[in-house]
């Protein structure tokens, strides 16, 4: 495997800091000699001296509303990961498309040495049964069937399509990382699942079974993000992101079932999202592999969650 170097003695800005992906993301950079800061919306100020403790610096940040005052300046690269799921077209749009192409025009206006890094979603894609998805296929509306999620994949879309056209306009050189499905050691979508079956829910699978994804560890997404980097041009290269492994949503509830020993049920519905696999050629084709096997990253999950629930 090709090796490229992680990141160091950088100046980086990571919003969504708050949130799942980016938070555990802010703390291994900061770790690996890089000064980090973290941005969110910071409501309330009591949320930011626990991201000082960990060496990263806090910005608050309202995408929604066009608040980027405290972006720093001279940064040599932003890694965007904030999202508004909201049901509201308005404000998904706002967010997660103006809002990303602002941040873009504000932070290069300060830096003269700045890349960008804007994390998409393999919400994007049209689901075709589990098939393959390469970065020039078919776009869609994968996530509306899903209860709670009606503007997500299209502000996704909006979003790319307005970050892809900021990059060209600036001359920022720009990655866009199309994510499947991201976990870590504190969160992830089979945390929620696992609740369910706790509880004896019926966990929801797609009738087109099975409901096949290729997640990836926290870990991974930390080593991968230079190799996305290798991508950045100012036609913001479009880059599909997940883990080596196929799991299903059926895989993993069975495997915690096997930690645990709570077994799942399953409902096969249509109010779900489909099985969508990212095609992965373009990031193997710069080196990189992941390494955390998924039954073991769900084991250190649940270890770290619900240790209670181990079976061993
Ligand atoms: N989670 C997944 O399964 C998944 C899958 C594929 C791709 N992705 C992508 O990965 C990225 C991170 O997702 P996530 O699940 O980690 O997100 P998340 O947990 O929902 O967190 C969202 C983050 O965005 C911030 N945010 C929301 N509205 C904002 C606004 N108006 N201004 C500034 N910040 C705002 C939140 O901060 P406050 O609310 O604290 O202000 C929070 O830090 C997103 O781009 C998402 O599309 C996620």
């Amino acid at each position: 495997m090709t090796s490229v170097e992680q990141i160091s003695g950088k100046k980086i800005l990571v919003t969504g800091v708050t949130g799942w992906v980016a938070g555990p993301l802010a703390e291994s950079l900061a770790a690996q000699g890089n000064t980090v800061y973290g941005a969110a919306r910071f409501k309330d100020p009591a949320q930011r001296q626990p991201w000082h403790d960990k060496g990263v610096q806090t910005v608050s940040i309202d995408l929604a509303k066009g608040n980027l005052d405290e972006v720093p300046s001279d940064l040599d690269l932003v890694l965007h990961f904030a999202v508004a799921k909201s049901s509201n077209f308005e404000e998904a749009f706002a967010s997660n498309a103006h809002g990303s192409a602002d941040l873009m025009e504000v932070a290069a206006s300060r830096s003269d040495k700045l890349s960008f890094f804007h994390c998409s979603s393999t919400a994007v894609y049209e689901p075709k049964h589990g098939e393959a998805r390469k970065e020039t296929d078919l776009l869609g509306d994968s996530h509306r069937p899903m209860p709670g999620m009606p503007t997500y994949s299209i502000s996704k879309i909006a979003g790319e399509v307005l970050v892809k056209h900021t990059a060209k306009r600036l001359g920022v050189p720009t990655v866009i990382a199309r994510l499947n499905v991201p976990y870590g050691d504190a969160y992830g979508w089979m945390s929620f699942h696992l609740m369910m079956m706790e509880r004896n829910i019926p966990v929801p699978v797609h009738v087109d079974q099975p409901t096949t994804y290729t997640p990836i560890h926290a870990d991974d997404i930390n080593r991968s993000i230079p190799y996305l980097l290798s991508y950045a041009n100012s036609g913001a290269e479009i880059v599909n992101w997940g883990g080596d492994q196929l799991v299903s949503i059926e895989d993993w509830c069975e495997e915690m079932g096997r930690l645990t020993g709570i077994a799942p049920t399953f409902n096969p519905t249509t109010a779900t999202i489909a099985s969508i696999v990212p095609d992965l050629e373009k990031l193997h084709n710069v080196g990189f592999h992941s390494s955390i096997d998924w039954r073991e990253g769900l084991r250190r999950q649940i270890s770290t969650m619900r240790p209670e629930l181990l079976k061993n």
